[in-house]
């Protein structure tokens, strides 16, 4: 339809394309590239990517559809949508925040690789899932006043849900004197009895809902308590909430890191209490709240609220919403209302791949920043374009997750492309084969091969998680699923199958 193609006309809708000087620790997101919205149509919220090739980014929009990216060609076209009320003629291109309740504001998305389901936050019609096909979701469960987050648990299937308030709704945010409460709750939705259990009530804006990759607990951030909470799921502690992370700042949602046990939370500093300005960020941290990384955005968005950063294949997607001062004097002029229907917004992401050649993302080693060309739309004042070239180095065999094991720390241990794990003997040996996934692999035909679809056969294993007590290491692999290996390495035995794609694991000690 003409109005789901790419137009020269149409809402410039940014994507960071943000570059990564990767090495084992820190990369770095510099690189930015647009994505474009159909005409007329707004506020990107949330963005889930589905199977092996990462199809999407899928977005949620202002106007209540759910779209999904189909590549430069083709640009975004309609998939889902959430209130079977909405009709294209009354909704489509909306920003009238009253429309919601019949258009469906749909504001979070979470995949689950095994059943091919999206499923669906919407702030006023509740928790929602759609099939492959897209179409008219179906509701699970409503009753909400201001659903904010979800997150499937891809071990378990249990869904994990974050409400905003019991009293206000996502309009309210916006209206004049609007005063946030703590009534925000952490919920648990569970498919076999289709029921939603309270897990955490008396939170001051909950978002951002992520399970970790083992099933052992939850993250979840009070935008307006400015803290991350950790939700614990097993052990001495179950079922009980543990202070993580104070932020000098709002944070909005908390999205699994491609690093196993890491997390990205979008934070807008100075959103409330209103600063003078507003810096985003994505800040990613472990399963410790320690904050391993910063990544400011505030050269391009400053005074934009940020509610995501998600990382996909190497890159950070991260979302921004415009800041509109209303001018009121029924409140504060400290603290004016913050706009949650902008006119337009921002989705970014990063790459590790350093040159428009996608297909060598995975050795594509990129330096840091080179120019920015800023373009101006009359549509979207703040489009961006930035580039940066690719750095000649690349050393593909570093680029996993290590892990060590031991007090005499071994290691590290590395993940390669081609298959297999491998042990660091020190600077005389160097590398040596330690393990590998797949009982079909073999040497000749798998050692070295960059081939992606070689990957089934030789095997991808992405992440690694030492249990130092019992000295065995389980490793996720891309296609194979868990599995687990002895400390003498060799072909390592799969716990658990069935994934499209597994990308990160933490054992919990
Ligand atoms: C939220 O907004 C609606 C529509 O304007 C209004 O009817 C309702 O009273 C508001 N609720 C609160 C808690 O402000
Ligand atoms: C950010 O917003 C504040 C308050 O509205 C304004 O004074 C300031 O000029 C804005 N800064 C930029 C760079 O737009």
């Amino acid at each position: 339809m003409a109005t789901s193609r790419v137009q020269a006309s149409m809402l410039f809708v940014c994507v960071a394309f943000l570059c990564v000087f990767e090495n084992v620790v820190t990369a770095q997101f510099t690189r930015f590239n647009k994505l474009i919205l159909p005409q007329g149509v707004t506020g990107p919220e949330s963005a889930a990517f589905r199977g092996l090739t990462a199809e999407g980014p899928f977005t949620t929009v202002t106007d209540g559809r759910i779209l999904k990216y189909q590549g430069p060609d083709i640009g975004f076209v309609d998939f889902a949508y959430t209130s079977p009320a909405r009709t294209k003629q009354f909704c489509d291109g909306t920003t009238d925040p009253d429309k919601g309740p019949i258009c469906g504001r749909p504001v979070a998305l979470s995949y689950q690789p095994t059943t091919g389901l999206l499923y669906i936050a919407d702030a006023y019609l509740g928790f929602l899932v759609v099939g492959p096909n897209g179409g008219l979701a179906t509701q699970l469960a409503g009753g909400f006043q201001f659903l904010t987050g979800v997150d499937v648990d891809l071990l378990t299937g249990l869904v994990y849900l974050s409400d905003a308030s019991l009293t206000y709704q996502i309009r309210n945010t916006t209206q004049p004197g609007f005063q946030p409460d703590s009534t925000a709750r952490l919920l648990r939705y569970n498919p076999l009895t289709r029921e939603v259990s309270v897990l955490l009530s008396g939170l001051s804006g909950g978002g951002g809902p992520a399970v970790s990759v083992d099933s052992t607990f939850v993250m979840i951030s009070e935008l307006y308590g400015m803290r991350v909470l950790k939700y614990w799921l097993v052990g001495a502690r179950a079922n009980t909430a543990q202070l993580l992370l104070n932020i000098d700042g709002n944070p909005g949602k908390i999205k699994r890191a491609e690093r196993l046990g890491e997390f990205w939370v979008a934070v807008s500093i100075g959103q409330r209490p209103r600063r003078p300005t507003i810096i985003p960020q994505g800040l990613r941290i472990n399963s410790n709240g320690v904050v391993l990384q910063t990544v400011p955005f505030d050269r391009e968005f400053l005074n934009r609220t940020i509610s995501l950063v998600q990382e996909q294949s190497g890159r950070l997607y991260s979302r921004f919403r415009e800041v509109r001062d209303v001018a009121q004097s029924t409140h504060s002029p400290d603290d004016p209302p913050i706009d949650e229907d902008p006119s337009y917004a921002i989705t970014g992401w990063c790459s590790s791949s350093g040159g428009d050649d996608e297909s060598s993302s995975e050795t594509g080693y990129v330096k840091p920043i080179v120019s920015m060309i800023r373009r101006k739309s009359i549509i979207n004042p703040d489009a961006l374009l930035i580039c940066c070239q690719r750095k000649s180095v690349a050393d593909p065999s570093l680029k996993a997750v290590p892990a060590f094991r031991g007090l005499r720390v071994e290691g590290p241990f590395t993940t390669v492309t081609d298959g297999r794990i491998l042990k660091w003997q020190g600077p005389n040996v160097g590398f040596v084969d330690f393990a590998y996934t797949s009982p079909a692999r073999t040497k000749q035909f798998c050692d070295g091969t960059t081939d992606p679809d070689k990957g089934p056969i030789c095997g991808r294993p992405l992440a690694l998680s030492f249990q130092p007590t019992t000295s065995l290491l389980y490793i996720t692999d891309a296609y194979l699923g868990l599995l687990v290996v002895g400390p003498k390495g060799g072909l390592a035995t799969q716990l658990a199958g069935g994934f499209k794609l597994l990308t990160g694991i933490d054992v919990n000690c």
